[in-house]
């Protein structure tokens, strides 16, 4: 389905949105600035050629299943894959669990990863298990979740593309050092900007990577502000389409209302990896306020527009930056990494 203009937007998107607002209930339900301008230490796409060739064919099988029986897994891990890479480097800390008893909350316990989905987790942990049935040992819970991100971008309808390996995991997963790293729903873009810079990613960068809010959904909590009170002015957010607004206001009063409910990022096509996202923008259907500023601001603007456009120049340039995010804080080696047994617990 094409993105759809802000005119020939009407009732079928609210319709469908409000379907999925009302059918769609959430299941369950970021500092160390790895300042990483190096250049990424040698990743490679034949890492595992003579250890373990079939890699890639187990954890498609593992992706392939939850994206028939689960499909919310498939946006929920490439959530989980941005989270881990922003919090001390590619390297798996998202996935380690608190040991019970412990003062000292991993990642995964942070506020502001409280919302990732327990499927994404289960993929990587089901993937993990298969793989360390054949290959015992070898592959890093990094790159099994590397390569479980590509997967589910093309399970629905996104680009293929290699996935380089050769990530250990990190030894390190502390809650306090996730809130610096990841982005907020109300951050302008001049924070957004700051943060991915301080990763060693571009304005570029910023933009086709945002376009992930392709799919996947949201909680009230993350874009109740725009609906009733937007920046303190008492009024909603102007550059939300009225009839968005409306339909999100149902679902999500500004009091009270069921903190489980979730929204589509797309109104448009919600569970398909295409680049309806630049066009939903352009008509002023963005979920958060960080997405809408996107086309707001002059810096962004362009872009976004070129995207729109151009599904086969956003699958290219979405391709290349998932490869420059996953190579964000690399660890090698037994000195600064390890190899887990099991993904939520430390060698
Ligand atoms: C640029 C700044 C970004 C901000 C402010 C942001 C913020 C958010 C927020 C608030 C949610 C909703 C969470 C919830 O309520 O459950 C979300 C979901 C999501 N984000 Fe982002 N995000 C950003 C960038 C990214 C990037 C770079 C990626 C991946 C490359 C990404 C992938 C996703 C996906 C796929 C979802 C949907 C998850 C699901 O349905 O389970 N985001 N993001």
């Amino acid at each position: 389905m094409p993105a759809p203009s802000s005119s020939s937007s009407s009732s079928s998107v609210c319709t469908f949105l409000l379907i999925f607002l009302l059918a769609v209930r959430a299941s369950n339900c970021a500092a160390k600035a790895t300042k990483n301008t190096r250049p990424p230490r040698q990743l490679s796409a034949d890492y595992y050629a003579k250890k373990c060739p079939q890699l890639e064919q187990i954890v498609g099988s593992v992706t392939s299943q939850q994206f028939k029986e689960a499909p919310v897994s498939g946006p929920a891990t490439i959530r989980l894959f941005f989270h881990d890479c922003f919090v001390e480097g590619c390297d798996a800390s998202i996935l380690i669990s608190t040991k019970p008893g412990s003062k000292q909350l991993a990642e995964k316990d942070a506020e502001d990863n409280k919302d990732l989905r327990v499927e994404a987790f289960q993929t990587i942990n089901m993937a993990k298990e298969l793989v360390e049935r054949k290959c015992p040992g070898i592959v890093s819970c990094a790159d099994i979740l590397a390569v479980a991100a590509r997967d589910f971008v093309h399970l629905a309808g996104g680009p293929y593309y290699q996935v380089k390996k050769g990530r250990w995991d990190g030894k390190i997963s502390m809650a306090s050092r996730v809130q610096y790293n990841i982005p907020r729903a109300n951050f302008t873009i001049d924070q957004q900007l700051k943060l991915f810079n301080s990763k060693g990613l571009t304005l570029e960068d910023l933009v086709v990577l945002s376009g992930a809010h392709t799919f996947g959904f949201a909680h009230c909590k993350q874009f109740v502000g725009r609906l009733y009170n937007y920046r303190g002015t008492k009024q909603p957010d102007p550059d939300m389409d009225p009839r968005l607004l409306k339909a999100l206001q149902m679902s999500c009063p500004q009091f009270g209302g069921n903190s489980d409910i979730i929204a589509p990022f797309d109104v448009t096509t919600p569970f398909m990896f295409d680049h309806a996202y630049y066009g939903n923008l352009e008509a002023k259907l963005g979920l958060l306020a960080s997405d809408q500023a996107l086309v707001l601001d002059p810096r962004t603007k362009p872009l976004v527009q070129q995207l729109g456009k151009d599904k086969q120049k956003f699958f290219q340039a979405f391709s290349v930056a998932m490869e420059k995010m996953g190579s964000i804080g690399v660890k090698r080696g037994r000195r600064h990494g390890e190899k887990r047994r099991y993904c939520s617990m430390h060698a």
